[in-house]
């Protein structure tokens, strides 16, 4: 059988972001795992703020077309989430939104993990759960699993990997489950 194919990308764009760290260090885990990865940056994705008049005006951007395309070829999308006011980001919130207009919206095609690096205690535990909410309201099937990685300023060492061998543990251990359902979704 092919690799699964691992969409990963951070909702964040902000330089130095500890979730793009996390999106880098689950990407070598995850292809040490055997997944066929391809990690992206939302910076090449951008969109407007999303607005209905804008919509009809101009139609859904080729940003989101693109990341759509990626989204349904991909087996599986692992996505390093930050916590902004217990919640997900903008970022995160509008590319969905956009993704939502496609015809088919790629969401049911894809199965979804969730992480997310906070510098607080929590690792972003509730931005994760906002997530969800949106990718279960869009019928996506959503790892029960979520990695936290708190403390993130010291949760990563220069060359990417995880600082704490918890940490990595963890990774691997949710990464294998991903992979091994959606095996099973494509099978
Ligand atoms: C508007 C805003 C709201 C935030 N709210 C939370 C929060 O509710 N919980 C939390 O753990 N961190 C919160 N933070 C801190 C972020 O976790 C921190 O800025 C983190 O570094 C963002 O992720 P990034 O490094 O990937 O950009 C907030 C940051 C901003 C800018």
């Amino acid at each position: 059988m092919s690799a699964v194919k691992l969409l990963i990308f951070s909702g964040s764009t902000r330089q130095g972001s500890h979730n793009t760290k996390l999106a880098t260090a689950v990407s070598a885990l995850a292809r040490d795992l055997g997944a066929d990865v391809t990690h992206i940056s939302l910076s090449d994705y951008l969109a407007p703020l999303f607005d209905p008049d804008w919509e009809k005006e101009n139609g859904v951007p080729q940003t989101i077309i693109d990341l759509g395309a990626l989204m349904t070829d991909a087996d599986a999308a692992f996505i390093a989430s930050p916590e902004y006011n217990s919640g997900q980001t903008p970022l995160l919130k509008n590319t969905i939104d956009w993704l939502s207009r496609l015809k088919p919206h790629p969401f049911k095609e894809t199965l979804f993990s969730l992480g997310g690096a906070s510098p607080g205690a929590m690792g972003g535990i509730r931005g994760m759960f906002s997530l969800r909410t949106t990718l279960v309201g869009l019928n996506a099937i959503v790892m029960p699993e979520q990695l936290t990685v708190g403390g993130a300023a010291s949760a990563f060492n220069d060359d990417g990997s995880f600082a704490n061998e918890r940490s990595a543990d963890f990774a691997n251990v949710q990464l294998a489950r991903t992979l091994d359902v959606a095996r099973k979704l494509r099978a």
